[in-house]
């Protein structure tokens, strides 16, 4: 069986798809999967064991056969009569990469099927392709964080870095269970930035100091000056008008609570939001999350790095 991480974006998030740095990390509390269960049927199928069991075929439109065709035109192989079946526990279209992961884990196990050893940068050119089909233009970060599997500071188009983190980190995930493309929330990010009576380069570029200003916080183990670096990093995405009502309500509860800082994470306007936290104020953080309409909050660790 192949499994991958859902992904959240620390700090960066549209400022990245222009040029900006962005980081990001793995979440390994929520995964998708994905086996090979038949080798006997009439045709090709994806079992989406999360979509109602919904079967999909070659007779469809769904972007996940593009992942088939390329992984298959990588493996130089036909189409197989076989079944894999796909769970997930990541929510979808709230930011966290769950179309990325789906993707991934899809290419692994066709790998596997065939024997057919593909090196994880393969697999994250095949799963960006994959990402063009849902949003015209992404940046990368998330298929390159969920593929590597590792905290990332990433750059369009630039060789992948990784990231120091002195100190373990405590994050809470907020979900406001509003689902959300990316796509409609990239494009109108795209309109806002050719349209040069706005400000919006300036806040893009804003955003890639915030993330740099991280990367020196991370290294440095410095949670209070991380949380001012993603309530900065919101305020910011909220001008972007990227931020939603729930999502300002969330990070405002977080803080309220006693959090070191929060944000939106992702594509925005609706999703998750973020919350950095220590041991004492987390689990208020956690019920103040819930009290003001999350559906669900999950905790992760950024662990620290040797
Ligand atoms: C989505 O997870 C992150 C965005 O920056 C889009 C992208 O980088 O492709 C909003």
């Amino acid at each position: 069986m192949s499994s991958a991480s859902a992904k959240i974006i620390l700090f960066g998030e549209h400022a990245v798809v222009y040029g900006q740095p962005a980081i990001a990390v793995p979440v390994s509390a929520l995964k998708a999967y994905a086996k090979v269960v038949s080798t006997d049927v009439e045709q090709f199928q994806i079992i989406a064991r999360d979509l109602n069991d919904k079967i999909i075929t070659f007779d469809e439109h769904e972007p996940l056969l593009r992942v088939v065709h390329l992984t298959l035109e990588h493996l130089g192989k036909t189409i197989p009569d076989i079944a894999i079946e796909v769970r997930s526990d990541i929510p979808i279209a709230s930011g966290l990469g769950s179309g990325a992961a789906i993707s991934t884990v899809i290419v692994r196990a066709l790998a596997d099927y065939f024997d057919f050893f593909l090196s994880d940068e393969i697999v994250n050119q095949i799963v960006f392709e994959s990402e063009k089909l849902h949003h015209g233009t992404p940046s990368g970060i998330d298929n390159t964080v969920i593929v590597y599997e590792k905290a990332v500071y990433f750059v369009r188009e630039q060789a992948i870095e990784s990231i120091k983190i002195a100190t373990p980190l405590k994050l809470l995930i907020g979900n406001t269970g509003r689902t959300a493309l990316t796509k409609h929330a990239v494009g109108d990010v795209a309109r806002l930035y050719k349209d040069k009576s706005t400000n919006t380069k300036q806040i893009v570029n804003q955003i890639g100091i915030i993330s740099e200003k991280a990367r020196v916080a991370l290294e440095n183990g410095d949670a209070e000056l991380l949380g001012k670096l993603m309530n900065h990093n919101h305020r910011l995405l909220r001008d972007l008008t990227v931020s939603s009502d729930e999502l300002d309500t969330l990070v405002k509860v977080a803080t309220d609570a006693g959090a070191y800082g929060a944000k939106l994470s992702g594509g925005g306007r609706g999703g998750n939001m973020i919350a950095l936290v220590s041991d004492e104020a987390q689990s208020i953080v956690e019920q103040a999350l819930l009290d003001a309409g999350a559906v669900s909050v999950v905790s992760t660790i950024l662990e620290a790095t040797d």
